[in-house]
């Protein structure tokens, strides 16, 4: 794991592998942002035009590696200067989501390096946060299940310093401690995504929540398939029934003394999607291992909240089922009775998130949190929708969905607010239960959210986030996103917990 550290020396001063800077993209080439200057010095004045003769540009991502030798009589301590291109500086400074993506950059450019200084100027707490979150999440590796491919595959960076921050600020210091905090619960988040299936079932997926509130401070109640039984949760069981690794519900409980407020957490956890017996063809299921990726960005959210010590109370629940097809699974046209006693004829299935769903955020519900999110891969519509980057959020409450929209835009998570229309839920009437599962085609991602919104008792302020097109990212890696999981979610979750805690939501 890559350590972060802040330092008050000088850049040119500091014994490393790498000094890396920061490049501006400028009308007329390449400029050195601001914390470069004892770089620039080191190279009599000359680096810019060494790095515009190596062909830099400053574009955003953009990496070039400069020998430090090459500044004639270089004082610089370091063998190597790396310029990470930040793209065009705004007026006003880059903004935290840029620094969080050099971060990203300068990470996985000093991948192989034993130790990297970064010299760039990072004006605030934000700032350090931000790049300090970039760092962590950059240099990200899933190597758990590689035993004879490692080779030519460079272990992340071990120590990073930020010499460009004022290390004895009180608020440097603790949004850097929260940076890290954040960071590492989302490469978490990520670990469980990544992880195969067939070592990632309910059970499993609850011990690892059981060791987590250990560590971190929360407490956690598993129920397994008997008290899950006995307290007829219907929904959970019946997408469960088809597996030979029966379904589990998890609580967990994060409280703070002095808090007054409460909001829950509730994460779709399906470790594995075939479809259940409406099976998924082959193409549609190679990546379904990630379909457990709202519990593990809920998980990971109560993990970072409990480490930072927000003043709120947050109560989390993990669905956690496996969707298989055997001779025991639910069939099409099964009515399942759910936890609560509402019934849901089951006409497709694939659509097994929102009964798992439906059941948790019925228990959430009884604890009356004043707001409650739920997190799920939900709907392939949704990413028809909004791409792999963006995930969509329905609410019951206008000002609620517009406070979590506006929390992830300042955590850099892209999302999108949706409707509700009304008019879906006659489409999800049934000849003989109280409701279906699945609506018509078209709007399917809203469907989805109108589906859930029946079950969230009133006076509860919900938001529904669909992360089914970010949450795993089978593109290019670029600035701190990694191949595979993402650990999305979890950044906004904090935010909107911090933003609780603080009453500004
Ligand atoms: N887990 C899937 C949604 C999904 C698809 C997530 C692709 C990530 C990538 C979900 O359980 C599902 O199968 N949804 C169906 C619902 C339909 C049957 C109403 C879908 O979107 O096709
Ligand atoms: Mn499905
Ligand atoms: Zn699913």
């Amino acid at each position: 794991m890559t350590t972060l550290s802040l330092s008050t020396s000088s850049a040119a001063t500091l014994r490393a592998d790498a000094i890396v800077i920061g490049l501006a993209k400028g009308g007329d080439g390449p400029t050195v942002v601001a914390g470069g200057e004892a770089v620039e010095t080191a190279f009599g004045g000359a680096l810019d035009s060494v790095l515009t003769a190596l062909g830099a540009t400053g574009a955003e991502g953009e990496i070039t590696r400069v020998p430090a030798a090459a500044g004639a009589g270089s004082s610089l301590k370091a063998p190597v200067v790396i310029a990470v291109g930040l793209g065009a500086e705004p007026d006003g400074g880059y903004g935290t989501d840029q620094l969080r993506k050099a971060g990203g950059n300068a990470a996985r450019a000093a991948a192989g390096l034993k130790k990297a200084a970064v010299a760039i100027a990072l004006g605030d707490a934000a700032a350090v946060g931000a790049f300090a979150q970039g760092v962590v999440l950059g240099a990200y590796t899933f190597d758990a299940y590689r035993e004879n491919s490692l080779e030519g595959r460079k272990p992340a960076v071990k120590d990073v310093v930020l010499v460009g921050a004022k290390a004895r600020d009180k608020a440097v210091k603790a949004a850097f401690e929260e940076a890290l905090a954040i960071a590492e619960s989302v490469n978490k988040a990520r670990d469980l995504v990544n992880t195969p299936s067939n070592d990632l079932n309910p059970k499993g997926f609850a011990a690892i929540a059981v060791d987590l509130g250990k560590n971190f401070g929360f407490k956690v109640e598993v129920m397994d398939e008997k008290a899950l039984a006995k307290g007829a949760y219907g929904g959970i069981l019946g997408v469960g029934q088809g597996s030979a690794t029966p379904p589990r519900l998890v609580r967990l409980g994060y409280t703070h003394p002095k808090a007054k407020r409460t909001i829950a957490l509730v994460g779709k956890g399906i470790t594995y999607d075939s479809g259940g017996i409406s099976l998924k063809p082959a193409g549609a299921n190679e990546t379904m291992k990630m379909d457990m990726a709202g519990a593990a960005a809920v998980l990971a959210a109560v993990t970072a909240i409990a480490r930072i010590g927000l003043q709120v109370n947050v109560t989390g629940w993990l669905a956690l089922a496996e969707n298989m097809p055997s001779g025991t699974a639910t069939r099409p046209g099964d009515v399942l009775r759910m936890y609560g006693g509402r019934t849901v004829e089951v006409l497709n299935t694939d659509a097994e998130g929102r009964l798992v769903l439906a059941d948790a955020i019925t228990r959430a519900c009884e604890e009356s949190p004043e707001k409650l999110i739920d997190v799920a891969t939900l709907t392939g519509a949704m990413m028809v929708a909004l791409g792999n980057k963006t995930y969509g959020i329905i609410a019951n409450d206008d000002d609620f969905r517009a406070a979590v929209h506006d929390a992830a835009e300042r955590t850099g998570e892209p999302s999108w607010p949706m409707p509700t229309p009304a008019e879906l839920r006659r489409t999800m009437d049934s000849t003989i239960a109280d409701i279906k599962n699945i609506g018509e085609r078209m709007g399917g991602g809203l469907s989805a959210g109108v589906f859930l919104r029946e079950f969230v008792a009133e006076g509860v302020a919900w938001a529904h986030l669909d992360i089914a097109g970010p949450a795993y990212n089978e593109g290019e890696v670029s600035g701190y996103t990694a191949k595979g999981g993402t650990g999305v979610a979890v950044r906004t979750l904090v935010q909107v917990a911090a933003d609780v805690a603080d009453g500004t939501i």
